[in-house]
């Protein structure tokens, strides 16, 4: 099948991840540009005007407008039961996210939601939310359990991931965060927690069913310390998952400088990151995940992401989707709050969104790139740039979806 996407405006020339300054904010731009897609993948792109002559199946037209490669969601906890709009509230009156979660609420809730839910039921609430990402640009997103903490929920939130993975669009990567936090049932026994959920039957079941690719742990107040996380992600990659952390969110706890340490596929959050994280980063290949929806959803202070940019740190943007710290399911939404709060310019955004949020998620050798035999997961927007993009807050311009070569969302 041979797809040809033509009368393009601009054509943004992302290149593969991970990307850092000069070319996070500079990448190239093809005007009047086509995109020749064979069966899943990239066979070539170019001027319209050269476009090579031979016969194609199905022809698209851009319509003058932009096309960006399909975002890359590297960090979800988008399959969850129930809604904490309470919280919300409470919040507005003054309470803390870790206050909220010491007494007793926060996760606890939407674990409680998630242990009442069949598997069904989970597969269910994730199909309808996976429908309005992907109709908001997201072609691949990472998806986080973390709302079962005891081994047989989390299997059955893993089992729930891969169920959706194999019935909808959007490429899904499973990581197995049942180091959310301790659940109450084990309150002041977390390292019987963690002994209970790296039991060698567990961590073995999932990897023979190939239910996760990643392990993952909340390092914070009101879950676990550096050496419990330490612990967590070796046992978990010795049964072959690659560490993940939730990483100086809240407080500075040093995750940040462990996950380095354990080669950690991404570091997540940063908010309090101090210099000397900056400079492990820099000789590292970790890629720091920027969660700026969190700061916009709980009105706390952002990362800082620009002395990241200027150290040369490939940062990548997620939504962090999950009902207590960014109830956000839109990429174009991340972009516009990382240009205003984080001062990421739109073309920074656009890359970080994309081929390092792959690299967050160890593809982007194959996704988040404009790059021939790259795979063909690309938007047609209905903007002429990513500046007018982020630029207007909130509403979808995403016009067409391509998924592995294939429209799979028409607005
Ligand atoms: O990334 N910080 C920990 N986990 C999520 C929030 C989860 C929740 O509140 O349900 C986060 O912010
Ligand atoms: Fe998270």
């Amino acid at each position: 099948m041979r797809t040809l996407i033509r009368n393009i405006g601009r054509l943004y020339l992302v290149p593969p991840g991970p990307v850092r300054a000069p070319q996070l904010g500079d990448v190239p731009i093809l005007r009047d540009a086509a995109v020749c897609i064979d069966d899943e993948r990239i066979a070539w792109f170019g001027r319209d005007s050269n476009r090579p002559p031979d016969p194609v199946d199905a022809e698209l037209d851009a319509n003058g407008q932009a096309v960006v490669p399909g975002f890359v969601d590297c960090h979800t906890h988008l399959l969850f039961a129930g809604t904490r709009e309470g919280e919300f509230v409470d919040r507005i009156r003054g309470k803390t996210y870790v206050q909220i979660l010491e007494a007793g609420g926060g996760i606890h809730v939407s674990v409680d939601a998630v242990r009442r839910a069949s598997e069904t039921e989970l597969v269910g609430l994730g199909r309808d939310r996976l429908r309005r990402m992907l109709a908001a640009g997201t072609t691949t997103a990472e998806v986080k359990s973390g709302y079962g903490l005891s081994p047989e929920d989390e299997l059955k939130m893993l089992r729930a991931i891969r169920r959706l993975s194999g019935e909808q669009p959007v490429e899904l990567v499973a990581t197995y965060l049942a180091a959310h936090t301790v659940p109450r049932a084990y309150a002041d026994r977390a390292e019987a927690y963690l002994a209970a959920v790296t039991a060698d039957d567990v961590l073995e079941r999932i990897y023979r069913d190939d239910l996760a690719e990643f392990a993952d742990v909340f390092c914070e107040r009101g879950a676990f310390t550096p050496a419990q996380a330490e612990r967590f992600l070796r046992e978990c990659e010795r049964h072959g998952l690659r560490p993940k952390l939730h990483a100086e969110q809240i407080t500075h706890s040093g995750a940040t400088r462990l996950g380095v340490a354990l080669n950690a596929v991404s570091v997540d959050h940063l908010e309090e990151l101090d210099d000397e994280d900056i400079a492990a980063l820099r000789g590292s290949a970790t890629i720091p995940v920027l969660l700026p929806g969190c700061n916009f959803f709980l009105n706390a202070r952002p990362a800082p992401a620009r002395r990241m940019i200027d150290a040369g740190l490939p940062v990548a943007l997620a939504t962090d989707c999950n009902p207590g710290s960014s109830m956000i399911e839109s990429m174009p939404l991340i972009l516009s709050i990382a240009c205003t709060l984080l001062r990421m310019t739109p073309v920074e955004a656009l890359v970080a969104a994309t081929a390092n949020a792959a690299a967050a998620i160890n593809r982007a050798d194959r996704i988040g790139a404009i790059a021939t035999g790259h795979q063909a997961d690309l938007l047609l927007l209905d903007v002429p740039n990513v500046e007018r993009l982020a630029y207007d807050v909130g509403r979808n311009a995403v016009r067409t979806v391509l998924k592995r070569g294939r429209v799979v969302h028409q607005a």
